[in-house]
């Protein structure tokens, strides 16, 4: 046996011996809760994998005051499951209107962490989105000061865009005018689903950084038509084609800072996403963590998970790294197809497969 061959024996005894791993406690960057009974039938799920979240604020009505994000942590703080730390970490909803004095009170009082940018009708709930992100000029002047970042859903509104293109052109048209207008604003552009936009990212880092979601880094646009059309695939930004993907899974395991988890976990009743016009969002806070690991583990890269799950975030937005840790186990376990709400039932992705990896111990 050569010293090359003996190596790779090595590693691969290595590999296998590999019966898990524990991480320091993740954070999710980017969770929809919703409210009412959904809230309290998906907030364990996301509390029982994360140690913080940051919360989306496209209720109805959006949360766009102080006043209305402390009242929307105060339920979730009522709906956590007994003995949860769980920190919801809140955003404002911008608007056309937003007040710079606003948004620097809810930022300096502690009240949430960043600003929500959705183009106008952009997604779920975004109809009161922003119609010219030029006219925030004096909001984003302001956060630029003040330190607060901006999280933006990055697609063209304009129906005339194709839909796998929406990225590509909000990119062009408006995230990089933006960057070059605000060159000391922090953004976070959310659910990367391009290779040219994990470009972006890196060539804007460190004041700029992307989440990645798990359902993108394992479905292409082609999953959402495998064998017919599959609406619990279906969120936005679309999947999009195969070498994005794999562009993807490249970036999160690289090691770079500027990458971190966002889930976008966004539960939607099952009646309403099987419908003649089906609503984006997919509900993948119970399976994210076991989709990561096992992506992580597929490239080679499982050292370099705790990084994107748990250091990178806390570090983009200058908040302490967790304490404790959670053990990711590679034993196969699946979870239940769906969640039982008051009026109905919310898919889980990937629910009732079996799925390589589980989620163990969480110690505090
Ligand atoms: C999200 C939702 O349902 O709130 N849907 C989605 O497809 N991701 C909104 C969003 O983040 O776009
Ligand atoms: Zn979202």
């Amino acid at each position: 046996m050569n010293l090359d061959t003996l190596f790779e024996a090595s590693a691969a005894a290595c590999k296998q011996a590999v019966d898990g791993i524990t991480i320091r406690r993740p954070d999710d960057w980017h969770v929809h809760l919703r409210d009412g009974a959904m809230l309290r039938a998906v907030l364990p799920f996301t509390a029982g994998q994360f140690a913080r979240g940051i919360i989306m604020p496209n209720l109805v009505p959006p949360v766009t005051t102080v006043a209305a994000a402390a009242a929307y942590r105060d339920r979730i703080l009522a709906a956590r499951p007994a003995g949860s730390d769980f920190e919801p970490l809140m955003t404002c909803y911008l608007t056309d209107t937003t007040s710079p004095d606003e948004i620097e009170k809810g930022y300096s009082e502690r009240v949430w962490v960043a600003a929500k940018l959705y183009p106008a009708g952009v997604t779920t709930n975004a109809h009161h989105g922003v119609t010219d992100i030029k006219g925030l000029r004096p909001v984003f002047e302001r956060m630029e000061r003040i330190g607060m970042p901006v999280l933006i859903h990055g697609e063209a509104t304009d129906p005339a865009v194709d839909v796998f293109d929406r990225e590509a052109v909000f990119m062009e048209q408006s995230l990089l005018p933006l960057l070059r207008d605000h060159l000391g604003l922090k953004v976070v552009i959310e659910h990367v689903t391009t290779r040219e936009t994990l470009e972006i990212v890196r060539a804007h880092a460190p004041r700029v950084a992307g989440t990645v979601t798990p359902h993108h880094l394992v479905i292409n646009r082609t999953s959402i038509f495998q064998g017919g059309l599959r609406p619990h695939l279906y969120c936005l930004p679309v999947a999009k084609r195969e070498h994005h993907r794999l562009a993807l899974r490249e970036a999160v395991t690289s090691g770079d800072g500027c990458f971190f988890i966002g889930t976008d976990t966004a539960p939607h009743l099952a009646s309403a996403k099987e419908a003649a016009c089906g609503c984006a969002g997919v509900f993948v806070g119970a399976t994210a963590l076991q989709t990561y690991v096992q992506v992580f583990d597929e490239e080679g890269a499982l050292d370099r998970l705790e990084a994107f799950a748990s250091l990178n975030g806390a570090n983009f937005y200058g908040l302490p790294v967790n304490n404790g840790t959670i053990e990711l186990k590679r034993h196969a376990a699946s979870m239940p197809s769906a969640v039982s709400v008051d009026d109905g039932e919310i898919v889980i992705f990937r629910g009732g497969e079996a799925i390589p990896w589980s989620v163990g111990e969480v110690r505090r």
